[in-house]
């Protein structure tokens, strides 16, 4: 088949404009990237005012992009929409060009550059040149011309085109919400099936571990607005352990051992007046004390399980207590079983809040599991329950693993052994046990292992505890802490 190139090429002078305007504006798009590189480098402010509308105009090229084909096929039955399409498709070219150069500016002017950037930058720019060439080509096409490959040029250009729409504008969207932003709330089900690939940003660090507990807290408070889910500046999300240690645009930025070459850290210790400073923007720099803890985390190997570091002891942040629902209105009837068992049940504080303890001290001696029970109606209002030296035994635990925000529990000096015991893990708030004085053996005691919370237990003079009954031993044995966590 000869090619006989005047045919294409258009006679009248307003025409050959047109094909000189679209080689010019294509070769400048090219080349767009080489004589502006995206360095990374912050530039005008004005660069950036204008490209902080791209996010807004390129709604634009999509939406009319879209629509050509609507009308390409509606004007089949309806000229004046085929007439219409003509019409759109010259709005997109001139759409997608405002868009290109908008975004180039936010990307220039804002210092992005990396993979993703890039990647979304050829789309919108390929996207241009093939939407360039629809217009170009579609004349032929609606002129009927009997050369086959140019009339259907621009049905498969308009195909390839919304492809390639669909492709840019899903680059953008991870751009600026992150790659799993659309796969975020999929069925856990479908989440599995290949391409999709969720495995590794949803890697779960051991949540004891220093990371979970000393590392992430200070990134998520100092970092996550600007590298998150909802941005992702300089390529870097801080938000998980897995996205930690995938780095940014220029690469790791965590390099486990070797602190000093970890940008996170070189970034964190800049003068707060550096360009390269983090948290940028003038945000509060991160205290003294969270960047020792992050280089030391880092130095020692920057694992997302390990639970301590040599040399290092955090204090631990008492939590704010969970507050009770309000029991203001059962109060009477609070009272009125109180009186008649003989006990007293009062508040913590004025706040109903803070909940109500109730006191056992001068009961009756046969206060027992059965009246304990009558109380259980108000369980979750009660914070702390004194049980020393009552009649009380294993059964009581049946009742107690209800009160569910019990902070406090005094059994001393009970007939309790143990048998159940395991039953208070149920409650997570609980800080104070003491059993001083039971029945209760090291079995059960050890029963109690996953109560995170306890920090006080009293095992003096009881079988868990056999040497505190030596009479200059301790009053008590506190578990602390520290010793529960090593
Ligand atoms: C107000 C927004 C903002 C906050 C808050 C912020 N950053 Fe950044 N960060 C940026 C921007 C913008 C870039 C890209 C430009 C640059 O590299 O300076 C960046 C880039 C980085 C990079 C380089 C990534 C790469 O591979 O190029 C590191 C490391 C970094 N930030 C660490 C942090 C840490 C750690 C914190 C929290 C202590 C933090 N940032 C808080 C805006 C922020």
């Amino acid at each position: 088949m000869t090619f006989d190139f005047s045919k294409i090429f258009p006679k009248s002078r307003l025409a050959k404009l047109v094909w000189v305007l679209t080689l010019l504006v294509s070769a400048a798009l090219l080349l767009l990237s080489t004589v502006f590189k995206l360095d990374g480098k912050v530039h005008a402010d004005w660069q950036q005012f204008l490209g902080r509308f791209h996010p807004l105009v390129v709604h634009l090229p999509i939406g009319l992009i879209l629509l050509v084909p609507l009308l390409e096929i509606a004007g089949r039955f309806r000229q004046a929409l085929r007439e219409a399409a003509a019409f759109v498709l010259s709005l997109s070219v001139a759409a997608c060009l405002a868009a290109v150069i908008l975004g180039y500016l936010l990307a220039y002017g804002s210092g992005e550059s990396g993979v993703r950037v890039t990647r979304h930058m050829w789309g919108g720019i390929t996207l241009t040149l093939a939407v360039l060439l629809c217009a170009l080509v579609r004349p032929f096409w609606a002129s009927g011309t009997p050369r086959r490959v140019l009339r259907d040029a621009y049905p498969c250009l308009l195909t390839v085109s919304s492809l390639l729409l669909l492709w840019t504008a899903h680059q953008g969207g991870s751009l600026t919400h992150g790659d799993s932003y659309l796969t975020e709330y999929l069925p856990a089900s479908l989440k599995h099936w290949p391409g999709i690939g969720l495995a590794q940003a949803t890697y779960p660090p051991a949540s004891d571990s220093f990371y979970a507990k000393h590392i992430h807290p200070v990134l998520d408070a100092n970092c996550v607005s600007c590298h998150g889910g909802a941005k992702v500046k300089g390529g870097l999300r801080l938000d998980s352990y897995s996205f930690l240690m995938r780095g940014g645009h220029e690469g790791a930025v965590v390099i486990p051992s070797e602190p000093e070459r970890s940008l996170l850290i070189q970034r964190i210790m800049l003068p707060a007046d550096h360009k390269k400073f983090m948290p940028a923007e003038g945000k509060p720099p991160l205290k003294p004390e969270e960047i020792l803890l992050i280089k030391t985390w880092i130095a020692q190997g920057a694992s997302p399980t390990v639970t301590s570091l040599a040399g290092i002891t955090v204090r631990e942040e008492e939590k704010p207590l969970p507050l009770v629902g309000d029991y203001s209105g059962l109060m009477a009837e609070i009272e009125q079983i109180a009186k008649a068992e003989g006990v007293t049940i009062v508040p913590v504080s004025r706040n109903p809040a803070d909940g109500l303890v109730l006191n056992t001290v001068n009961a009756p001696t046969n206060f027992g599991d059965a009246q304990l029970a009558r109380f259980q109606q108000f369980a979750p209002f009660i914070v702390e329950v004194e049980l020393g030296r009552t009649s009380v035994t294993d059964a009581c635990f049946d009742t107690l693993a209800k009160f569910s925000h019990l902070r406090a529990l005094h059994l001393e000096d009970t007939a309790v052994t143990g048998v159940g015991l395991q039953k208070l893990t149920q409650l997570s708030q609980l800080t104070y046990l003491n059993l001083s004085g039971t029945k209760v053996g090291e079995a059960a005691v050890a029963s109690l292992g996953s109560l995170k919370q306890l920090r006080h237990l009293y095992l003096y003079n009881t079988p868990a505890h056999p040497e505190s009954a030596a009479p200059a031993g301790p009053q008590s044995v506190e578990r602390s802490k520290a010793r529960q966590a090593s």
